[in-house]
C-alpha cells in the first residue's frame, strides 16, 4: 500500500520509472521519493534491524532513503529529481 496519496500536481507531465520492474509513474517536479511512496509503503529495509524505511527528514540529512538504480547507481531519492526510464530495485520485495 503507497505511503502518500497525491492530492496536487495530477495534472503535470507524466513520468513512467520502474519499481522492482512493476510499471510506475510520477508526475514532473517529483522527487524520487516522492514518486517511490506514492506506489509503495517503503524504500528499502535497513540493513540494521531490517524493519521497512521511507526517509525521515525529506532534505538530504538523515541518509535514510537511498536507493539502487538497476545500473547499480545509489541515489538519495529525496534529493534526486525523478527521471523518465529510471529503474529502481529494493531488492526486497516491499515495494510489490
Ligand atoms: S529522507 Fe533524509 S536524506 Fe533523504
Amino acid at each position: 500500500m503507497p505511503l502518500l496519496h497525491r492530492i496536487v500536481r495530477k495534472d503535470h507531465a507524466a513520468i513512467a520509472f520502474t519499481l522492482d520492474g512493476r510499471a510506475c509513474e510520477g508526475r514532473a517536479g517529483d522527487t524520487l521519493l516522492t514518486a517511490i511512496l506514492s506506489h509503495a509503503g517503503a524504500v528499502r529495509l535497513s540493513e540494521f534491524s531490517g524493519q521497512p524505511r521511507a526517509g525521515f527528514c525529506q532534505m538530504g540529512a538523515c541518509q535514510d532513503c537511498w536507493v539502487t538504480l538497476a545500473g547499480g547507481e545509489r541515489l538519495r531519492a529525496c534529493t534526486t529529481p525523478l527521471a523518465a526510464g529510471m529503474s529502481v530495485v529494493t531488492g526486497s520485495g516491499i515495494a510489490s
